[in-house]
């Protein structure tokens, strides 16, 4: 370096076990080296930074890890059981539009899956990497579902975290918001919601300034959006901005031909239900649809000792509504059972009805069925 006359800057050393790094520098006076000034900085402290950086890279990739477990989706569109015409029309569309960004509403009763799609949507969207953020809209007060959807400031009131907190909608960018319940939403924070849909920007509650949020809306609820609009107790734009795809769920007491199929993937293998059993499951109504399907099935496989499940093996709450003539043997093909199910439904709905259109008509609503089909049933089972 003094007979070059050029600085140089972090060149390694090593003096029995000690490590250095060393930047040096010539001292010239009108061309001359009179002298030269060199820096030596010890490698330890390098290095327990860097295994510092080290460790603390390997703890945010768990947190990661961990975050990425818990909003991960379950489900996919092969979860949803079912081939019913109105079912696979409903999957249809919710795979279509899955990868646009359009938001949805999914509609249907108490157990009709709609989680299972949100989900689903979610997982075919091509923002399956980033977050799936479920919020029940019905759990919380409007004032603290204000700052569970967007977060606050620091110390904005008392007890409030410091440094702030992100809101869920922060929490879901670049991912699905999962809108569960909306129906049960306050008034005052619908038009929030809005706000952030428009603009697509939040603001933290007790701060001034915003920010941008991207975040795909699936909505869902059990009630009638369009009467609770009407009665005024949904905004009607806040309506029509999350009504853009919607997707209405079918109860199973519409799709009764999805039961069997249903009902033998949620039993374990080796078991069936019987005839008696499956007549019943095709004229009991479902109140709790595919839910309460599921939680008759595991109480039955735990009452009985062998592979059939039978009447006696139902929950005492559903024997009430066994209403089929008991039959004794159990033994026939599924499709069998079916079709003597049907007729025995048939028989005994008839009963009540006489052969008139008006009667015949009042039968036919009274099963779900058109005018067309039951004409065509009857005639079947003659
Ligand atoms: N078509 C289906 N195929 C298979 N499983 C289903 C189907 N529909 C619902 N389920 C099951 O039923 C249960 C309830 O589903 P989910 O939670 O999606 O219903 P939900 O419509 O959100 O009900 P709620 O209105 O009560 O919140 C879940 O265990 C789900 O796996
Ligand atoms: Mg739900």
């Amino acid at each position: 370096m003094l007979k070059e006359q050029k600085s140089r800057v972090g060149i390694y050393r090593k003096t029995k076990d000690r490590e250095y790094v060393v930047d040096m520098a010539p001292i010239v006076v009108q061309g001359e080296t009179i002298g030269a000034v060199s820096v030596c900085k010890s490698l330890t402290e390098v290095h327990s930074l860097s295994q510092e950086l080290k460790k603390q890279i390997e703890k945010v990739t768990e947190l990661e890890k961990r975050m990425k477990s818990i909003y991960e989706v379950k489900y996919n569109f092969e979860d949803i059981i079912g081939e019913d015409p109105e079912l696979l029309r409903v999957i249809n569309v919710a795979k279509k539009t899955a990868t646009s960004d359009l938001p949805i509403l999914v509609t249907g009763e108490s157990g009709t899956g709609k989680e299972l799609f949100a989900q689903s949507i979610h997982h075919n969207s091509d923002r399956t990497y980033k977050p799936f953020i479920p919020v029940n809209c019905s759990a919380l007060p409007a004032s603290l579902m204000e700052s569970e959807l967007f977060g606050y400031a620091d110390s904005a009131f008392t007890g409030a975290m410091k440094g702030g907190k992100a809101g869920l909608f922060e929490m879901a960018h670049g991912g699905t918001l999962f809108l569960d319940e909306i129906g049960d939403l306050s008034y005052d924070v619908q038009a929030k919601i809005l706000r952030v849909l428009q603009e697509g920007r939040i603001r933290r509650v007790g701060e001034v300034k915003e920010r941008e949020v991207d975040v795909r809306i699936v909505a869902a609820t059990h009630r009638d959006l369009r009467q609770y609009v009407m009665k005024n107790l949904f905004r009607d734009d806040l309506y029509y901005r999350l009504n853009v795809v919607h997707l209405q769920i079918p109860s199973l007491r519409n799709r009764k031909y999805d039961i069997p199929l249903i009902s033998k993937k949620l039993l374990p293998a080796n078991h069936a239900l019987s005839k008696d059993v499956l007549s019943f499951f095709i004229t009991y109504e479902w109140p709790g649809n595919v839910r309460e399907l599921r939680n008759v099935i595991d109480f039955a496989v735990c009452m009985t000792e062998g592979e059939m499940i039978e009447v006696q093996h139902l929950p005492e709450f559903l024997k009430k509504y066994n209403t089929l003539p008991q039959q004794s043997e159990s033994s026939g093909t599924l499709k069998e059972s079916m079709w003597n199910a049907e007729k025995d439904i048939l028989v005994e709905k008839m009963k009540n009805f006489g052969a008139s259109l008006d009667e015949r008509q009042k039968a036919a609503d009274l099963l779900g069925v058109s005018l067309a089909t039951l004409y065509n049933k009857l005639k079947k089972h003659n």
